[in-house]
This record gives structure tokens, C-alpha cells and sequence, in this order.
């Protein structure tokens, strides 16, 4: 292994382009290789099996082109298979995004926090293990987030349509919430819309920064930082071209506003 391979970042679609985001600000000379999945997204509605096989199967092909770290940079993935990951590849880097609820938690002591996730990452026991270590005495509600994901892929997290969704998943929580943990990296991208049903004042947490900062201590500790220029390749499974240029245009936050 080499300090100037790439680190790969891997998601079910372009979400995790949300990682790939703060990777990038904390890590400038690093080289980065992002995969996303979208062919097979979204990866919420699936089994715990079917999310696992995907995401070993993109970790072959990505250790298999040189990667020096894999960041999973799915939620419902590291519920999935990030166990299975480490087991397969014990030497290797291997991050994988939790929901932010500890953080959360830290920073609302007593509070009621809600809590967005896919149906995958809802239902794996690591979950259950994480509210249970973080809790102390909060209250944490699980919020419905169906069709998010689809929206993020479809280029319209910043659309009509996307706030008529929040209004309807998340209006009967208005003035009820001290933070949401957004537990799903598609969800970052819906920031403006559930701002504008759920208000300023709710604190709005995901682990993308987290994630970063656990990726670089990593990195050091295996003495494997670049020192290059930075690069990054965007690769998704989709035949559909336009799907590699929504996931520049998230990282460059210049998502139009469709209806
Ligand atoms: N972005 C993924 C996550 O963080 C899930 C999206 C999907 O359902 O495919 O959970």
C-alpha cells in the first residue's frame, strides 16, 4: 500500500457525496475515488442481505483497484455489511458513517431528537446498540423519511416537490424537536427543505465530519497521508451519464431547483 493511492468512498447513489465533501476539506491532498451504486439504489428498501452482497461486491472492485482506505459512506451499508467488511479484509482501512445520534445526544442533553434513517439501518441491531450506549435522557424519535432517497437521485433534493415531502413527513413534529440526526447520507442534501418546514432552531447533525476526522486519524496511524495535490474520479454503476454530473454538481452545491 501506498500513501499516494486512493482512498475509495463508497454509497448506494450520490449521497455520499456528502462524505466525500468534508473528506475533501479536511484532506486536500488526498486522492479520492468515489463509487456510487445507483443502478441498485435505493439500498434502504432492500434486505440486509441483498445491501451486504452490493457492498462486499464494491469492495472487491475498489480494493481491487489499489484503494489504500475504503470509506463507506452509507449508512444503511455500515448496518449492512461493515462487520463482514473487516472480517474479509482485516488489514485494510475501513470507515464506516454511523447515524450521529451520540453526537447528538452530547449536545441535547435531555432533549428530544429525532431521528431519519432508511428502513435497513432502522431495523439492524447495530442501531439499537448505538441509541442504547448514547441515550443518557433523551428522547429519541424515529421519523419517517420514505421516498428521500429518491428524490436525491432523481437531482431534486431542492425542489417543490421535496418540501411538499417534508411537509408531509415532518409537519406534525414542527416545535416538538431540539435536533435532527439526518442517519442517511442523501439526507444532507434535503437540508433547505427540512429547514424550511422544521425551522432554525433545530439543530440538524449528520457523521460525514465525524467520519472524516476518524478517516484521517486512520491514515496517520498507518503512516499513509499523501502529500500530492489532491484528485478525484467520480465513477457510478449507472449506464445513465448524468448521474456522475449530479454528484459533482451536490459536491458543488449547485443543485438547481427543479419542481
Ligand atoms: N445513502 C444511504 C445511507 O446513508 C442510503 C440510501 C439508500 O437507501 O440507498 O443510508
Amino acid at each position: 500500500m501506498n500513501r499516494e493511492d486512493y482512498i475509495a468512498v463508497f454509497d448506494s447513489g450520490v449521497g455520499g457525496v456528502s462524505v466525500l465533501k468534508e473528506l475533501m476539506k479536511l484532506m486536500p491532498r488526498e486522492r479520492f475515488y468515489y463509487f456510487g451504486d445507483s443502478i441498485n439504489a435505493p439500498y434502504g428498501l432492500k434486505s440486509t442481505e441483498e445491501v451486504r452482497a452490493l457492498t462486499i461486491c464494491a469492495a472487491e472492485k475498489l480494493f481491487s483497484l489499489g484503494c489504500k482506505a475504503l470509506v463507506v459512506a452509507c449508512n444503511t451499508a455500515t448496518a449492512a455489511a461493515i462487520d463482514s467488511l473487516r472480517r474479509r479484509w482485516p488489514e485494510r482501512i475501513i470507515v464506516g458513517i454511523e447515524p450521529a445520534i451520540k453526537l447528538a445526544c452530547d449536545r441535547h442533553p435531555g432533549g428530544t431528537i429525532g431521528l431519519m434513517a432508511t428502513n435497513v439501518t432502522l431495523r439492524e441491531q447495530k442501531l439499537a446498540e448505538l441509541i442504547r450506549r448514547c441515550r443518557q435522557d433523551c428522547e429519541i424519535l424515529i421519523l419517517p423519511s420514505p421516498g428521500v432517497v429518491e428524490l436525491v437521485e432523481a437531482g431534486k433534493s431542492d425542489s417543490a416537490e421535496a418540501v411538499a415531502l417534508m411537509q408531509q413527513e415532518l409537519g406534525p413534529y414542527q416545535g416538538a424537536l431540539d435536533a435532527i440526526v439526518l442517519g442517511c447520507t442523501h439526507y444532507p442534501f434535503m437540508k433547505q427543505a427540512i429547514r424550511q418546514v422544521i425551522g432554525a432552531e433545530v439543530e440538524l447533525l449528520d457523521g460525514s465530519c465525524g467520519t472524516a476526522r476518524e478517516t484521517l486519524r486512520r491514515l496517520k496511524d498507518a503512516d499513509l497521508c499523501a502529500n500530492g495535490y489532491g484528485e478525484l474520479i467520480i465513477e457510478n454503476s449507472s449506464p445513465d451519464s448524468s448521474m456522475v454530473q449530479l454528484a459533482y454538481n451536490l459536491l458543488n452545491d449547485s443543485v438547481t431547483a427543479q419542481s
